[in-house]
């Protein structure tokens, strides 16, 4: 499902003022089935952003559509908004409430008409593909799991309704690198069947490895916008917006200094290796 952004600015406290603008002139189209990254340091306005795709706030100025639709044009129905796209926040256990799992995650399909067995089908569903034994955990507490269970339930409160559209406000924070691992590839593979995501992240290296496309926002404004391999090629820019590098580029970089000659510019450890090989095959 498209995502289309024309002329969105944003102010908190517009009506004071000191009030600054978060989001200026926004252009930005996504298209259906994208994985695109979005990066910045703190405050560039990443949330603000990715609140305002996903309708929970309304811009002051500009047009926000959702699969060719103005979300904010009177009339439209939020209830298919909420069913379309899916907002995992960046502390979600925070938001966790229910007594049980079962009916933690099976939450959002509350007014969709669905019988509770229906209901209980995506709920498991939706609990396995985030790595939990349905029948071992629905009757749980969420309050009883540890840190990173308890992001893996609440997203899996949001997976549920199947969302066409999938954003993500750096849902790895505090992590460790086993829930972080297996979060990337569960975001990896709702993708491949067909979900765009928009994953907000400083983790230079998982979107090197999983994204078409990375946006970089500064000071409200969208100042760098392209493959992962482009983005991160402009050593001038990612200093000047912060937003770091992936390792394997850090390394390839430091083989350069020695002499060795890359065809591309490897990004990911996989491209690292392939060229690293092809370089030895080829006898230096
Ligand atoms: N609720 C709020 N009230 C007032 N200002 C806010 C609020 N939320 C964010 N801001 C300001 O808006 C700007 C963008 O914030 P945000 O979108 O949260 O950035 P990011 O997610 O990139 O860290 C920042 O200057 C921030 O201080
Ligand atoms: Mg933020």
């Amino acid at each position: 499902m498209s995502i289309e952004l024309n002329q969105i600015s944003f102010c908190y406290a517009s009506h004071t003022s000191y009030g600054e603008y978060a989001l200026r002139e926004v252009e930005l189209f996504i298209g259906d089935g994208e994985f695109v990254g979005i990066m910045g340091h703190t405050g560039c306005g990443k949330t603000t952003l990715a609140q305002i795709v996903a309708g929970l706030l309304p811009p002051f100025a500009g047009t926000v559509k959702i699969d060719g639709y103005d979300i904010n044009k009177k009339g439209y129905d939020r209830k298919l908004l909420r069913k379309k796209v899916g907002f995992v926040f960046q502390y979600p256990e925070h938001q966790l409430f229910e007594t049980t799992v079962e009916r933690e995650v099976a939450f959002g399909l509350k007014y969709g008409g669905l019988s509770w067995n229906e209901r209980m089908e995506r709920v498991k569903d939706a609990l396995e593909c985030m790595g939990f034994a349905f029948e071992r955990v629905r009757k749980e507490s969420p309050m009883s799991f540890s840190g990173g269970e308890k992001r893996r339930i609440a997203i899996a409160g949001v997976l549920v309704s199947d969302p066409d559209i999938l954003i993500l406000d750096e849902p790895t924070a505090g992590l460790d690198a086993k829930s972080r691992s297996s979060l990337h590839k569960i975001i990896a593979k709702l993708n491949q069947r067909g979900a765009t995501v928009l994953w907000i992240s400083h983790d230079a290296d998982s979107l090197c490895k999983y994204a078409d496309r990375i946006i970089v926002l500064e000071k409200g404004k969208i100042v760098m916008d392209g493959p992962p391999r482009e983005v991160f090629a402009d050593q001038t820019k990612t200093e000047q917006y912060q937003i770091g590098t992936s390792q394997a580029r850090v390394i390839s970089e430091m083989l350069q200094k020695r002499g060795f000659k890359f065809e591309r510019k490897p990004i990911t450890y996989q491209e690292l290796l392939d060229d690293l090989c092809n370089y030895f095959k080829k006898g230096g």
